[in-house]
């Protein structure tokens, strides 16, 4: 496992209780740096000053109790809600020089399954994303959708539309989206919900193997105990950022009762499971 992933929280007032960090190679930007983000809907502000970097290709989740502005951050991420304040930097640039190398599935409840498609069009939306508009797939984006569906286990259902598959396949559908852009970072919106065990182990291992290629995979995600199995580090999320690094010295139950503040019942199991160290690899 890659777990040198690292995060160097920035905001002075947020305790992060978090590992030495070892210095970035010389002249090699972060892959992927959020700098005193601040995200408002309106005059609500929902995101307040994050300061997170990642350095190295890794699993990494986003992690925190419902509406603590997940979502929000992916998408502020993507330049799909406007920031307030900061500035978001992939491999040292803007998010405009590097659009093309970005994946993202979003939030399974945000998407209209309603929508006339079928999931090889879905698919070849990826395939084709990187060729620009009103250019029409040719045999190569194909093979590589149809490559991506097999990927994912849904090659039979290439021709049923969308809106007609579980859950599970439709969170697939949009993992084979996202694969077909040959992307070199991933952004995905809790990909597992609604997705049975077994189903959730066949994506955790597609991340895992973008990852172990050297891909960085950021992940909204809600199970803390698959979390603590799954993420090389994580950070946690309620507006502000309370704690972020490598996962076994992130999730402890101090930072998850700042970080849910007294909304769960699972901290002692979760403990429980990071000191056996339940990882799968
Ligand atoms: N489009 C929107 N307009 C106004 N408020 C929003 C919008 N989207 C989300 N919010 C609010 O912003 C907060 C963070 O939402 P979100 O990022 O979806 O949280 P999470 O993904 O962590 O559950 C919530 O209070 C939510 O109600
Ligand atoms: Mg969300």
């Amino acid at each position: 496992m890659n777990k040198q992933a690292e995060s160097q929280p920035g905001h002075p007032q947020q305790p992060t209780h978090l590992p030495a960090t070892s210095p970035l190679q010389a002249g090699q930007p972060p892959l992927l740096e959020w700098h005193d983000v601040t995200v408002a809907y309106g005059r609500r502000p929902v995101l307040w000053h994050i300061d997170l970097t990642i350095t190295t290709p890794c699993l990494y989740g986003i992690i925190g109790p419902n509406g603590a502005g997940k979502s929000t951050l992916l998408k502020a991420t993507l330049g799909l809600v406007p920031t307030a304040g900061g500035r978001v930097q992939f491999w040292g640039q803007p998010l405009a020089a590097v659009r093309p190398r970005l994946g993202y599935v979003p939030q399974r409840e945000t998407v209209d399954w309603d929508f006339p498609v079928n999931v090889m069009d879905v698919v070849l939306m990826g395939a084709t994303s990187r060729l620009g508009w009103f250019r029409r797939a040719g045999r190569r984006e194909r093979e590589l959708a149809r490559a991506c569906l097999d990927r994912v286990g849904l090659a039979d259902l290439a021709g049923r539309q969308i809106g007609r598959l579980s859950g599970g396949q439709q969170q697939r559908v949009f993992l084979a989206r996202a694969l077909a852009r040959e992307a070199d970072i991933y952004l995905l919106d809790e990909p597992m919900a609604g997705v049975d065990a077994s189903s959730q182990e066949e994506i955790f291992a597609i991340l895992a193997g973008l990852r172990d290629a050297g891909k960085l995979v950021v992940a909204v995600h809600h199970d803390l105990r698959t979390a603590a199995r799954w993420f090389d580090a994580v950070a946690l999320i309620d507006m502000r950022l309370v704690a972020a690094g490598p996962t076994a010295t992130v999730l402890t139950s101090s930072n998850l009762q700042q970080t849910y503040a007294g909304r769960l019942g699972i901290l002692d199991e979760l403990s429980d499971a990071v000191a056996r160290g339940d990882r799968t690899s």
